[in-house]
């Protein structure tokens, strides 16, 4: 019998390499053609994991990543899916299980926005960054879940039979005007993902989320991508500035690795303190 409190046999790999070790794991990265989930796929891959590169649209761009890790000596290839889909996801699935053998870790991370004001806001609109946003959280989730447990216990390379991490955003607690359907889906991941880490916590199946703040990737552009708008945008970051996919890929990598071990249930907000109410810091 696999006694799954006894450290895996990376756990004292510090000596060698600071940075978390994720060798021999594999992880699915939905939405990794671009913005956090690339720099994810990034992260992952840079420290030793197999990573499924997950896209909707855009195939060039998924290759570019996958292109990229391989030729810095990782392994990766891009898999076609919308998440929202159950059939889609499905494959997805089975396709990572093709390649790589497994699943160790989920980076549930594919989404969108779709704003507008309420009056205004269209069922369609409502619809698309719920099934996008919420569902294909739970459909990833799903999948990935009945994999962990299919496949049981790898003591060698994890602590954890499977880690879940899902991509959610500060706005699953600042609520955002002109963005009810965006906020609404967040704030249902957040439950989403604290119901199944109570549920699955037994079964060593680790589940958190990261929560960004403002990040520069194409879903926000206009929010900083000139001096007027990143200095509105700079006041509501107490730490003074707009953060990098890359903030959260190192974040991402961390959660995933056994040096994360009993973080279990938890969102991180990495938002350089957008959480914090800067508006407070003059007033109240
Ligand atoms: C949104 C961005 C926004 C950020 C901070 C993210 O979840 O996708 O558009 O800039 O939250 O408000």
């Amino acid at each position: 019998m696999t006694d799954v409190n006894k450290p895996a046999a990376n756990a004292g790999a510090t000596e060698r390499d600071q940075s978390p070790h994720l060798a021999g794991q594999t992880a699915v990265v939905t939405g990794a053609n671009s913005g956090i989930g690339e720099a994810i796929a990034r992260a992952l891959a840079a420290r030793g994991a197999a990573v499924v590169v997950n896209y909707h649209a855009h195939p060039d761009d998924a290759d570019r990543v996958v292109r990229d890790i391989v030729a810095a000596g990782g392994r990766a290839t891009a898999v076609a899916a919308d998440v929202s889909k159950e059939a889609d996801v499905d494959s997805l699935f089975a396709a990572t299980v093709r390649e790589f053998g497994t699943v160790d870790i989920l980076v549930s991370n594919a989404g969108l926005q779709q704003d507008a004001a309420l009056a205004d806001m269209t069922l369609a609109q409502w619809q698309k960054v719920i099934d996008v946003n919420l569902t294909g959280g739970f459909l990833c989730a799903r999948a990935a879940v009945r994999e962990f447990l299919r496949r049981g216990p790898r003591p060698a390379v994890s602590r954890a039979t499977g880690k879940i991490i899902f991509t959610s955003s500060v706005h699953e607690a600042i609520p955002w005007a002109g963005h009810a359907n965006y906020a609404a889906s967040k704030g249902g991941i957040k439950l989403l993902m604290e119901s199944i880490a109570q549920e699955l916590g037994p079964r060593r199946i680790r589940v958190n989320s990261i929560a960004p703040g403002a990040i520069k990737t194409n879903i926000n552009v206009e929010a900083w991508s000139t001096p007027e708008a990143e200095r509105k945008l700079l006041k509501l970051i107490p730490y003074g500035r707009v953060g990098d996919p890359d903030d959260i890929g190192r974040v991402a990598a961390w959660l995933a690795s056994d040096d994360a071990d009993y973080v279990h249930g938890a969102t991180l907000f990495v938002d350089g303190g957008m959480t914090l109410y800067p508006g407070f810091a003059g007033g109240g």
